[in-house]
């Protein structure tokens, strides 16, 4: 599902044609200043110390912070880069299109009604070349390191929203503990079928099987308060608002006391959102792709508040929420150097854990 390059920017295949299609979006700086910065910078000998890669390698992310003396062109990726305030104009002229240009009330039941089967058609269509080499996974989520090691005991893993199985086979691939059991979940079977004929599938670690993160059941063979950790890449976007609260509170249910959450989502702003045309936006922040499989963009403050249990509309049952370790924004600029465009990424990283149960 994800290129190398891709994968290190968390774009998917639907976003294919970014880079492309960016082109007409002028983000490249302003005329002079791009002059002045390329005319000093040429053989800058402090970029050149950066030492960086051509390629977005994860394993640098964090540390290529872009200065004023920088030549943005430099490098293929800088972290933690603001918007510049070109793109910030262009952005809510976006969102005031797409806004003015909303999926029809038929297409949104259409939708919303049965968005696994767009899903299924996904992987029916994109069968070859998923990429499995998540290496920023343990650096990421240091917990993935722990619960591999040859001596972590018994262990269980949840991926929900699984898809290929782009993180799973992954971590059993780096995994040395015998006795960890990985359980893969998508709710599309087709996602399931794929992870069940890869090579790599071995009953002994790991089980794949079509579960919905919204519904009342359980996965197959887990019970509540029976998982170390739960993976969530990328699903969180493809729920609607409203199914937010039922999925935290089942990933809740399932995890023990102590039990951790990984996640890592599209944040507000990144480029796929404020590229979208018109007729693709179905609510604020969110969208239907091409191919009819939806996707929403976080604010910060939104996560907070759903892996925190506390939901401004109170009417359902509450949840009790999760402790936040760790909940931080990932802001990259992508630069395509041939052609001098700029491209904002925003991502969303979270580590959250299950409160112990207090001592009687
Ligand atoms: C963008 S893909 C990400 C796949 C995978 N996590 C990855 O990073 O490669 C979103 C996945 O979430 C799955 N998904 C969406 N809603 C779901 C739900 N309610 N329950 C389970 N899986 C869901 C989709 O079928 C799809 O495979």
């Amino acid at each position: 599902m994800w290129s190398p390059l891709e994968l290190a920017a968390g774009v998917s295949l639907g976003e294919q044609g970014l880079v492309e299609q960016t082109a007409a979006l002028q983000l490249a700086q302003p005329k002079d200043q791009a002059q002045n910065q390329s005319a000093i910078h040429s053989d800058d000998s402090s970029a050149q110390q950066k030492q960086f890669n051509s390629g977005v390698d994860h394993s640098q992310f964090g540390s290529r912070y872009l200065t004023e003396e920088d030549d943005v062109f430099q490098h293929n990726a800088w972290d933690h880069v603001e918007t510049d305030d070109a793109f910030k104009r262009f952005a809510e002229e976006q969102y005031e299109m797409q806004r003015q240009s909303p999926v029809s009330e038929f297409d949104k039941n259409r939708l919303n009604t049965n968005p696994a089967r767009m899903w299924d058609l996904f992987y029916k269509n994109n069968t070859a070349n998923f990429f499995k080499n998540r290496k920023w996974l343990q650096q990421e989520f240091p917990v993935l390191g722990d619960i591999t090691r040859d001596d972590a005991g018994p262990k269980i893993v949840l991926e929900i929203g699984a898809g290929a199985g782009n993180t799973a086979f992954p971590i059993l691939a780096h995994s040395k503990n015998p006795q960890l059991k990985v359980h893969a979940c998508d709710y599309s079977k087709k996602a399931v079928e794929v992870m069940r004929s890869q090579d790599e599938y071995n009953e002994a670690f790991m089980q794949a099987d079509v579960w919905d993160v919204t519904s009342d059941e359980l996965p197959p063979g887990l019970q509540e308060g029976s998982v170390d950790v739960a993976i969530l890449i990328f699903i969180f976007s493809a729920l609607a608002p409203n199914q937010w609260k039922k999925a935290a509170s089942n990933v809740h249910r399932l995890l023990k006391p102590g039990g951790q959450v990984c996640f890592r989502d599209y944040g507000r702003g990144d480029l796929a959102q404020v590229r979208f045309k018109k007729g693709r936006y179905m609510a604020e922040n969110f969208y239907v792709r091409g191919d009819g499989t939806r996707v929403y963009f976080f604010e910060k403050d939104e996560l907070e508040c759903i892996w925190t249990g506390k939901f401004e509309d109170e009417a359902d049952e509450p949840y009790p929420g999760f402790e936040i370790d760790f909940l931080g924004v990932d802001r990259r600029l992508l630069v395509n150097r041939a052609r001098k465009l700029k491209m904002y990424r925003c991502w969303m990283q979270g580590r959250f854990r299950k409160r112990e149960e207090p001592s009687q």
